[in-house]
């Protein structure tokens, strides 16, 4: 009886919020970091139609922006250095996306106090949605993807929760996994060390998801992922954070990578959870002296 109430809230629901549509059993998802689809109805949300994205690209400015070429291989391991595009007039080469071989990304869109305030809507809708403690996701960013027919974003793993919300266009979206741990260890020491994530081989796909307006897809941190346009331009929003989760493994990595430059061989991640707490402990206290722990902010790809 409660389960059908409340599948009809959620139907009525879904071309009305603009939040990832979820239930309570998303929950144990982000818990396991398992690829989720989802709808929802940001779709034709006047805050995020061409020209609003436009605006957006010219009040924020050229380093607030990140452009490439659209077409690129599945596999780039140069980070992107080779396909950069110089920013010209950024509202004009967003509006001409239909025919200029161009992919862009609006950075940290919640420096805009109304896209701030967006990203707050799209999360906190999601975590009602999903009995989830709105009070737990931290360091909440929000990234714009503007891209020409075609684009195509190279294998990455991130290291937040992400949630691609698609709004024109489709796309499709790849998942993968390490092929082992070692292989694992090896992704994660790039990155920290200037990768971003990108990966130097296609790793074997895991799920296969088909994106297209009122449509999008949790892609958990550490998870391997690609994704490639269809025959029109693509706009979409993603939303990411951090949690106890994500962030302790993250600072773990950090703390263990100041060990390694100092020739030193730390325990991975996992493998010693006492060791990590200490390592968690150290690098939050060391994160509020210098008031952010140094390394990559994201690697805002999708
Ligand atoms: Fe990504």
């Amino acid at each position: 009886m409660r389960d059908s109430a409340r599948a009809t809230d959620v139907g009525g629901l879904m071309n009305s919020t603009p939040w990832p549509v979820v239930d309570h059993s998303f929950l144990a998802a982000l818990q396991q970091r398992r690829p989720t689809p989802f709808p929802h109805g940001l779709s034709g949300d006047p805050r995020l139609s061409l020209e609003s994205i436009a605006r957006l690209g010219d009040e924020l400015g050229a380093g607030s922006i990140s452009a490439e070429q659209a077409q690129k291989p599945l596999v780039s391991a140069d980070a992107g250095a080779g396909t950069t595009l110089e920013v010209v007039a950024v509202s004009d080469q967003i509006r001409a996306l239909a025919a200029n071989d161009s992919w862009f990304t609006l950075l940290n869109i919640e420096q805009s106090e109304t896209y701030r305030d967006l990203v707050d809507q799209v999360l906190e809708g999601m975590a009602a949605g999903a009995g989830l403690d709105p009070r737990t996701m931290k360091r909440r960013m929000g990234f714009v993807f503007a891209s020409s027919p075609g684009s195509v974003t190279a294998a990455h793993f991130d290291i937040e929760h992400s949630f691609l919300l698609q709004l024109e266009g489709h796309r499709r979206l790849g998942f993968g996994r390490f092929s082992s741990t070692e292989d694992r260890e090896r992704e994660v020491h790039r990155y920290w060390n200037g990768s971003f994530g990108r990966l130097d081989t296609l790793p074997e796909q895991t799920l296969e998801l088909e994106l297209g307006p009122g449509q999008g897809a949790y892609i958990p941190p550490y998870t391997p992922h690609w994704i490639a346009n269809g025959d029109a331009t693509s706009l979409s929003l993603t939303v990411t954070f951090f949690n106890r989760d994500n962030a302790d493994e993250s600072m773990v990595q950090a703390f263990n990578e100041r060990l390694r430059r100092r020739g030193l061989s730390p325990r991975t991640y996992g493998e010693a959870p006492v060791r990590d707490r200490a390592k968690v402990t150290f690098m939050r206290a060391y994160g509020a002296a210098k008031r952010r722990v140094k390394g990559p902010e994201t690697s805002a790809s999708h």
